[in-house]
């Protein structure tokens, strides 16, 4: 008997599994109901009284020895396997890097547009999106209760009339223009609110790049010529542009520029609605009554002045129907637009 106790003694020491399996198997052949350990239970039974102590502490280290054994066996295989299943199983293979993430597609437009009028001479200027009524409408020639100020459905904040979420980036010409005397040549990035319904074309929040232009003897031709380059660097040498009346306060005259419809040419398609143009920015030249409003000669300068929607052009550059995938923010959208700049 001594010698079965000491061989399973061995099998129990060297028994080395390949799976979780095997554990178990060697278990219940080992310590199972019908199992060795208990055979040799059966066999303690009738060996002669004399023997009894020996053996019976034999059998109760082999009882200890193997029940160990197979629960560090199981311990070690429930690990690796949970090793394996967050894919880790070979710890010396090299890690995967960290993805990196994607510029978001209206920073890009916005950089692009910068760095087009920073070819022609502009530099940036910013200002704050927490406005008074001044730098939003008075500046720049909205007299009060006028219905200009009905284009732009504004927020304010905390009931004072004074205090708003400024509606365009045009705050900050005046803002530049209280700073500096002529020549001023800037373009005004910035985020703008109004109050309005969120729908695939208009948001509640958006961008804007505003742009001003003064010196002596700026022109309309100027003004013109500086939106047609604008246009065919934006959106390929093809691009043409159309300028149609149209009425701001701040500027005189006024207009509003279409580019030709880059997705069929200027043919005709849905997106420009048959028309073969894309409205894309306001302009004109800045009204003298601004210029004076703000501190400059309005006989010695003039100037011009624009504004545009950054996520409006995202959108017909990139073919983009739905404005409000912009804001939320799913990466699989997002990675679409991976660029340099
Ligand atoms: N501020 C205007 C808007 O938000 C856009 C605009 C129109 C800006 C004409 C200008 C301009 O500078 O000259 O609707």
């Amino acid at each position: 008997m001594t010698d079965k106790i000491n061989d399973l003694l061995k099998r129990v020491a060297e028994f080395s599994p390949e799976a979780a399996a095997e554990v178990e198997e060697f278990r219940i052949k080992i310590l199972g109901k019908k199992g060795e350990l208990n055979a040799l239970m059966e066999e303690f039974k009738r060996v002669a009284p004399e023997q009894k102590r020996e053996l019976g502490q034999k059998l109760n280290a082999l009882k200890n020895a193997a029940t160990e054994r197979i629960a560090a066996l199981k311990a070690a295989m429930a690990d690796s396997a949970a090793l394996s299943a967050e894919g880790v199983e070979d710890m010396t293979r090299p890690g995967s890097a960290d993805g990196i993430g994607a510029r978001h597609p209206i920073s890009i437009v916005k950089n692009q547009i910068v760095e087009i009028f920073s070819r022609l001479g502009y530099t940036v200027a910013e200002g704050p999106e927490i406005e008074d009524d001044h730098h939003v409408f008075s500046a720049l020639n909205f007299p009060p209760e006028h219905p200009a100020r009905d284009m732009q459905d504004t927020f304010f904040i905390e009931k004072n009339p004074d205090i708003l979420l400024r509606t365009h980036t045009s705050s900050i010409q005046v803002r530049a223009m209280e700073r500096t005397q002529p020549p001023i040549r800037i373009v005004c990035p910035g985020r703008v609110f109004r109050n309005e319904a969120i729908s695939y074309r208009a948001h509640c929040i958006f961008h804007q790049v505003e742009g001003l232009y003064i010196d002596e003897n700026v022109s309309f031709a100027d003004l013109k010529q500086s939106l047609l380059y604008f246009a065919k660097e934006m959106f390929g040498e093809k691009a043409a542009i159309r300028l149609r009346p149209s009425y701001f306060p701040f500027t005189e005259p006024s207009a509003e520029m279409d580019v030709s419809c880059n997705l069929c040419g200027g043919k005709g398609c849905n997106v420009c609605k048959g028309t073969g143009w894309l409205e894309i920015m306001g302009c004109g030249m800045v009204d003298p009554n601004v210029l004076e409003a703000n501190g400059i000669d309005s006989k010695k300068y003039s100037g011009f002045a624009f504004g545009m929607g950054v996520e409006r052009i995202a959108m017909l550059k990139y073919g983009v129907k739905d404005l409000r995938l912009y804001f939320e923010n799913d990466v699989r959208f997002l990675h679409q637009f991976d660029s340099a700049l």
